[in-house]
């Protein structure tokens, strides 16, 4: 926690964000990456990942890059174990990546509805679940997991 006034450091930590390629995950990382930690950009875009890995370390920040698949569950378990062995631990992870279609209810099919439940809920429980066990025996981890108002809501679209 922040002590008053002061903003956190994550010095010596490790972060794994997932959808880090750009908009929100892209900033969460380079926040993280300015307050110490070392961030890993997982994403199913691997030169966006690449890219956003560049810039931080252009700022002398520490930063690495790993593409990751949240729809494939075995495709995380392979990365997780991948961070691992290049970073050693994963002490923070945001699940940032997710997808939001806008296709009217009407015109869903089952795939873009296997899709959206693949890439936004059961790959965040198995990254979780992936993360947890070394998270336990070092008794340490943060796991923040990013929602949507439109998870309580149907999205008004225009047409
Ligand atoms: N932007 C908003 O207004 C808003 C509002 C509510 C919730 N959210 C949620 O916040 C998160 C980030 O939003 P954003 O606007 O920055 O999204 P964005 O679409 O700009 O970026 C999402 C990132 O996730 C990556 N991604 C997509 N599918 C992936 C997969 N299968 N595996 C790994 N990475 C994948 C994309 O390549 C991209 O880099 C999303 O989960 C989104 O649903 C956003």
């Amino acid at each position: 926690m922040a002590s008053e006034g002061k903003p956190a450091s994550f010095e010596g930590k490790v972060a794994l964000v997932t959808g880090a390629a750009r908009g929100i995950g892209k900033e969460i990382a380079l926040t993280l990456a300015r307050r110490g930690a070392t961030v890993v950009i997982g994403d199913i875009d691997v030169d966006g990942a690449i890219k956003v890995a560049e810039e931080l370390k252009g700022e002398g920040l520490l930063a690495d890059a790993i593409g990751l698949d949240m729809g494939n569950v075995a495709d995380i378990r392979a990365k997780v174990g991948e961070v691992y062995r290049r970073h050693g631990q994963i002490d923070i992870l945001v699940n940032n990546a997710g997808i939001c279609p806008t296709t009217p209810i009407e015109e869903i099919q089952e795939e873009e509805w296997d899709k959206v439940l693949d890439v936004n809920l059961k790959g965040v429980f198995f990254l979780c679940q992936a993360v947890m066990p070394k998270m336990k025996e070092r008794r340490y981890g943060k796991i923040i997991n990013t929602s949507s108002v439109e998870g309580r809501r149907g999205a008004l679209v225009a047409g």
